[in-house]
Order: structure tokens, then C-alpha cells, then sequence
């Protein structure tokens, strides 16, 4: 959603600015914007579209002059995307730009309060009214006005804020919307994501909630909620600028798909350490389990997939109930989670709104947190007891793919170390499952081998209306990631069923050549899906197969076939999903969509 970036240093602010704002594109937004302080003025553009349509209006930046500025990529909530309601915005006495992203709940008492005493209001946007709080409180100390103005706001925000009065400096304010500063020699950039810093600097502070930052480029100083000067740590990010580039690939999320292997490898080897899972980042007595009387996990979307496919694994092996939540239903439900609770969080930004919310929820009611995360120092990292990092590296493509299998991943080992922790699993049976793990990455190169033909079968979903995936057990929780990769890329519907439940009432759909994807990756269920498949095929049915490499007898069933690598069933997902992720993207190329950024979705959604 929302990108925001800042600059204070010695060279032109604006191009460093729309660089800036380019390594965000991924997020989805629908305008752009820069303002910079030129010699007491703030120089302004914001466009509606693309930020080539802001690079075009500005000559890459160079008729905006100045040293000190801030930008914003728009993702609209509150008005339409025009050029109006972009950011940055201008208090009513042009003192002040203002970027922001978030959302402030009260904007509406807050406007009418501000045109009550007399303040314009040229957007629709809720950003506006803080601004003009800003030029309300405003008396000759900019930090004072920002913190009387941040405590009138409720809502999510982070700031970036400029004056014409100080030229070189910026301040950024954060409440549940990130913020990182990145310290520069004689220059300082901050950024909602670190992919807009990796490229300055290395060398970073992580905002939290409540705190301001007063950006200068030749530092920063943090205060706390009260005007307090605070110190804070200087960590390091360890992405680097080529982990964020496309690296010769026609598109990221191609790129995303064939560096899972690698991603895996750095998600698992460094928690295998003589011959046992252990997982350093998690502390887990076996007092502590059985303590617990169930599990549930949330997350939204892939990462929701993601759960379910756990969900088999964990209950399988650890004999523990397992309950998969979305986080957006779960967070109203007046859920049953209490101290003996664990709540398993997961999301590849940890910025998810609705993920976050849900957290809270259970976390009030006492429910312990693991968070299964991939961005470092992210929302849902900060919030949960334990976090679990998924080394997958930048994940740019809209559509998740190394971040939604490293959370598989990561479920598996849980799973596993939990189940020895509870003596649920003999010493024979957890090596045999521990060495199956160590092969991932091998497994996926290899399942990635298998499909490098799998375009072949993309012109025949690419002119289909609709497309299903059926499953059962980890095969329909494959069967639901599947058909989410290929309706949010490639715009085909496409929809998952259980595939016992087609017959009570779905297959009144099924005619001459509908496209049915049977995923039959666990050979104990692979008899009763056939079935299915074959009632489907039996009522015109083009039907695709998904099935293990030795499943041979496959092919004289369906209509086509899709092989993965042998594997254990209660790992199979990991693998079939690959295959459906790549056979998503050469249906979206075969139809000439936009890939990377899928139309109206952001890459983290930070509203609920
Ligand atoms: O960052 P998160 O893992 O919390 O994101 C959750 C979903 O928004 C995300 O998985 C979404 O469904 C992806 N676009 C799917 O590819």
C-alpha cells in the first residue's frame, strides 16, 4: 500500500526521492508525489498513475530543486486517485508538506473542528486535517505542534513532515505504520520500507510506536511520545540492493519462484544443528506444551494457505487441535483463546492490518504469540512473544511465493521439534522426517526442473472464464493457493473445493471442457480425489492432475499431468505448489497482464 520516503543530505533531494519511491512501486499504489524546501519555498508535484507519470511531469526530478524533501506513493482510501488527493499535502498556508501513511479514523470531527475556524479543504483525503492541525498548533516549534497534533489523531500514521522554515530538516512520526531511518555519510533517507534505504545505506534505526524523529543529514535525534530525547540502537539490514532487482528475470515474481531453493536453504540449515531442529529464535519447554490445549493459527490470504497446510502437519504429528483463523474474522469473533492458547501468527510483511489487529485480540485474552515472519522488526515481529524469521529475502511480486513456501517450511519444523518436545514422534521416525526436510531445497529445484514445459498448458487456461482446484486434506489447502495465484495475477476465476464436496452441488458447473486441477500430491488420498476427478471428467471436464513423479498411472486418467518430486504426504504440499505457482504466471504472460503489481492489490495491506 502507501510508500513513504525522505531525504535530507548534499545532493538534489528529488531524484533520490523518485528512486525512492520506485523501489516501492511493488507495494501498489495509484498516484505519487515529492515535495522539497528550495530556499524557503516547498516545490511541489503529485500526479495520479505511475510514478513515470511524477518522473515525466518533474524531468526525473531536476526542475524540483532543493536538498530536503519528502515523497509518497498513494494507495487511496479516502478519495479517489487524482491528482488532488496525492500526497504530499500543503497546509492551508503553504508552511507545511505533509506525507502519510495510514489512516485517521476521527479526520471527520477533526475537519469539521479545522473549518469551523476558518481552514480550506482542497482533497478529500483524511491526511489533510494534519497539516492543518500542524499550522493550527503551530507557535515557532514545529516538534510541539507535531506532538499536539499527533495526540488529537486516532489511527494508524506514519508522517514524514517538512517546513519551509527548516530547510534541511524533516521530521517522521510512526504509529502502527513503519518507519526506518537509514544513516548515510552526510545524508539521511527514511522509508517505510527498507528496500527504499538498502541502496544509501545499511546502517539503520527502526522507529517505534509513539516516537518522532527529527531528520537532518547529518543525523537524527529520536524523541518519545512526551518530547524526550531517547537513544535508540543502529542495526544492520541484511538484504542486499541485487536481492531487490530482477537479476535478468522478465518479472520479480518469476525471479521469487526460482530462488525458493534458496530461500529454504536459508531458512532451514541454520536451525539444524547436530542433527535436531532447534530453534534458537524460540523457546519452547515441554512444560510449556502441555500447558497448551490447542493452537490456533491466523494470518490472511497465501499466508492463511499457508496455515492450513500447517495445520495437517502440526496435528499430525504432534497430536495437538489445530484451528486455522482468518485474521479478519478471527479478531470479531469473540474468539476461545486463552492463556493455554498458542496463537501462531503469519505473514510475510508483518504489516497486515487485519493480521495485527487479530493478534492484539488473542494476545488480550492471554493467548501466547509465535509470529512466523519474513521483514525484520516489522509490526507483527514486534508485537508477538517469539518470532520466527523466514529468510526468503525481499519479496517484491505482489503474488507470494518463496514467502509463502519458507512459512510451510517453517510449520513443518515446528511441528516436528514440537512433537519430539512432546515424546510424540520415536528417534527413528524424527530423522527419517528431518532428513526429508534437509532435502527441501533439493526437492524444489527439482519440482522446479520437472515444470520448466508447464507453459504448455497456459493457453488453455488463459481464454477459460473459470478454472477449479480440487484437493484434500494439504492438497486442498494447495488447491486454495493455487487458485489465488492464478485469480490474483492472471484475473481468471478460479476457485478451490474440497474434492468430496464437489458432488453436493458444484459440479451443476461442470460442462464440455471446464479446466479442473486435481491435486493428488499424498497417495493415501490420491485414490478417493481420482474419484472426483474422474465424476468431473465424466461430465466434460478438462482434467489436470497433480501428482507424485511414480504416480505413473496418472497419465492414463487425466486429460494432463503435472508431476512433483517423491516426498513424504505430510510434506507433499511444500512441493506441489510449485508447479501451480509457475503454471499462474505463464497463464497471466499468456493473457498480458501486469504481473508484478496485479490490478487494485497491494503487496502489504495496512488497512483493515
Ligand atoms: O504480508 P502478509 O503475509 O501478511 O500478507 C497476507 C496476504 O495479503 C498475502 O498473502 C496475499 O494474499 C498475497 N498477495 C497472495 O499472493
Amino acid at each position: 500500500m502507501c510508500g513513504i520516503v525522505g531525504f535530507s543530505g548534499n545532493q538534489q533531494a528529488a531524484p533520490v526521492l523518485l528512486d525512492g519511491l520506485r523501489k516501492m512501486e511493488y507495494r501498489g499504489y495509484d498516484s505519487a508525489g515529492v515535495a522539497v524546501i528550495d530556499r524557503q519555498r516547498i516545490e511541489l508535484a503529485k500526479v495520479k498513475g505511475r510514478i513515470d507519470n511524477l518522473s515525466e511531469l518533474t524531468k526525473e526530478g531536476s526542475l524540483i530543486h532543493g536538498v530536503c524533501g519528502i515523497g509518497h506513493t498513494r494507495w487511496a482510501t479516502h478519495g479517489a486517485p487524482n491528482d488532488i488527493n496525492a500526497h504530499p499535502h500543503l497546509s492551508n498556508d503553504g508552511r507545511f508538506a505533509v506525507v502519510h501513511n495510514g489512516i485517521i479514523e476521527n479526520f471527520a470531527e477533526l475537519r469539521e473542528e479545522l473549518i469551523s475556524k476558518g481552514f480550506e479543504f482542497k482533497s478529500q483525503t483524511d491526511t489533510e486535517v494534519v497539516v492543518n492541525l500542524i499550522e493550527l498548533y503551530y507557535t515557532g516549534d514545529l516538534k510541539i505542534a507535531i506532538m499536539k497534533t499527533v495526540n488529537r489523531l486516532e489511527g494508524s500514521y506514519g508522517l514524514g513532515i517538512i517546513s519551509k522554515d527548516e530547510p534541511g530538516t524533516i521530521f517522521a512520526v510512526k504509529q502502527s505504520s513503519p518507519l526506518i531511518i537509514g544513516l548515510g555519510a552526510g545524508e539521511t533517507i527514511f522509508a517505510s520500507d527498507v528496500t527504499a534505504i538498502v541502496p544509501y545505506t545499511k546502517s539503520v534505526i527502526y522507529l517505534d510506536d509513539g516516537e518522532i524523529a527529527e531528520v537532518r543529514k547529518d543525523g537524527v535525534k529520536i524523541f518519545d511520545a512526551s518530547g524526550r530525547e531517547i537513544q535508540k540502537p543502529v542495526k544492520r539490514i541484511n538484504w542486499n540492493v541485487a536481492a531487490a532487482e530482477k537479476g535478468g528475470y522478465e518479472h520479480f515474481m518469476l525471479k521469487e519462484i526460482m530462488e525458493q531453493p534458496a530461500a529454504l536453504r536459508a531458512t532451514i540449515e541454520p536451525r539444524i544443528k547436530d542433527d535436531r531442529i532447534k530453534l534458537d529464535d524460540f523457546y519452547l519447554s515441554a512444560g510449556d506444551l502441555k500447558n497448551i490445549n490447542k493452537i490456533v493459527i491466523t494470518a490472511c490470504g497465501s499466508a492463511y494457505y499457508a496455515g492450513c497446510v500447517g495445520k495437517y502437519a502440526i496435528e499430525q504429528l504432534c497430536r495437538i487441535p489445530v484451528d486455522v483463523q482468518l485474521a479478519s474474522e478471527l479478531q470479531y469473533s469473540d474468539p476461545m483463546i486463552d492463556e493455554h492458547t498458542l496463537l501462531i501468527v503469519l505473514s510475510q510483511s508483518g504489516e497486515t492490518a487485519d493480521t495485527r489487529s487479530a493478534m492484539e485480540e488473542c494476545k488480550r485474552r492471554g493467548a501466547r504469540t509465535l509470529a512466523i515472519v519474513n521483514v525484520v522488526e516489522s509490526s507483527v515481529a514486534k508485537l508477538a512473544d517469539d518470532v520466527i524469521y523466514t529468510w526468503a529475502g525481499p519479496e517484491i511480486a505482489v503474488a507470494t511465493t518463496k514467502g509463502f513456501t519458507t512459512q510451510v517450511a517453517v510449520l513443518y519444523m515446528f511441528a516436528l521439534y514440537a512433537a519430539s518436545l512432546l515424546g510424540r514422534v520415536d528417534d527413528a521416525r524424527y530423522s527419517e522426517l528431518l532428513t526429508e526436510i534437509r532435502n527441501f531445497p533439493k526437492m524444489i529445484q527439482e519440482a522446479l526442473d520437472m515444470n520448466t514445459g508447464i507453459s504448455r498448458l497456459a493457453p488453455i487456461f488463459a481464454k477459460q472464464n473459470s478454472v477449479f482446484f480440487i484437493g484434500r486434506q494439504s492438497d486442498w489447502a494447495i488447491a486454495l493457493e493455487g487458485a489465488l495465484k492464478l485469480k490474483e495475477i492472471s484475473y481468471v476465476h478460479a476457485e478451490a473445493y474440497a474434492a468430496g464436496e464437489i458432488k453436493h452441488g458444484t459440479i451443476a458447473l461442470i460442462d464440455e471442457g471446464q479446466p479442473v486441477v486435481a491435486i493428488c500430491a499424498n497417495d493415501r488420498l490420491r485414490d478417493k480425489t481420482k474419484s472426483n476427478m474422474m465424476e468431473a471428467k465424466a461430465r466434460g471436464a478438462h482434467v489436470i492432475a497433480l501428482a507424485k513423479a511414480d504416480d505413473r498411472a496418472m497419465v492414463a486418467e487425466a486429460d494432463d499431468c503435472i508431476f512433483i518430486p517423491v516426498t513424504e504426504n505430510i510434506f507433499s504440499a511444500l512441493l506441489a505448489i510449485i508447479p501451480l505457482q509457475l503454471l499462474a504466471y505463464y497463464v497471466a504472460k499468456e493473457r498480458g497482464c501486469d504481473i508484478d503489481k496485479p490490478r487494485n492489490l497491494a503487496k502489504s495491506v495496512t488497512v483493515e
